[in-house]
């Protein structure tokens, strides 16, 4: 396939998802609207949202995309094992990845972000792209970035 350029302008996401969280930090609301921008600003994406710790398993959180797996054990497939290691995943072929979850068949590469409260992972941010090794180490260091104005602003109740 050919080269492409696809940079996400980081900057003007960090602003319109700063406007997305203090207008209301609910977790409900903000990581609905965060899924839709992320899905609006990011090119060649088929999966973009959250899963959050309930219960010592991810739960699917506000996403957007087709609909996915329910529950994912901690350790498991690329979610679990951002969560389970606290470090950002980022995955160039998830058909190669041990114990991949594929939940929409058209996903072949992924990123994962742990996202923190209280010191500990509370949820995880997940990105699937249709396109083999989509997610570059900018795209790794913007996201982190957007994953800590989260963790700044976010309220879990
Ligand atoms: N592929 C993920 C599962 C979640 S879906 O991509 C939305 C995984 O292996 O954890």
């Amino acid at each position: 396939m050919q080269e492409r350029n696809r940079t996400t302008d980081y900057l003007l996401l960090q602003q319109q998802a700063e406007g997305i969280l203090d207008t209301e930090p609910w977790y409900t609301a903000a990581m609905s609207n965060l899924s839709a921008l992320i899905a609006s600003s990011m090119e060649d994406l088929n999966w973009a949202g959250f899963y959050l710790i309930r219960d010592g398993r991810l739960v699917v959180g506000p996403f957007q995309g087709k609909p996915a797996c329910i529950h994912i054990p901690v350790g498991k497939g690329v979610c679990g094992t951002a969560a389970k290691q606290d470090r950002t995943q980022v995955v160039p072929d998830v058909h190669v990845f041990p114990g991949h979850i594929a939940c929409d068949s058209a996903s072949a590469s992924e990123i994962v972000i742990p996202i923190h409260s209280g010191g500990t992972v509370q949820a995880v941010l997940d990105i699937d792209s249709p396109v083999q090794d989509r997610f570059s180490a900018e795209d790794a260091a913007g996201l982190e970035s957007l994953v800590r104005l989260i963790e700044k602003k976010i309220r879990w109740e």
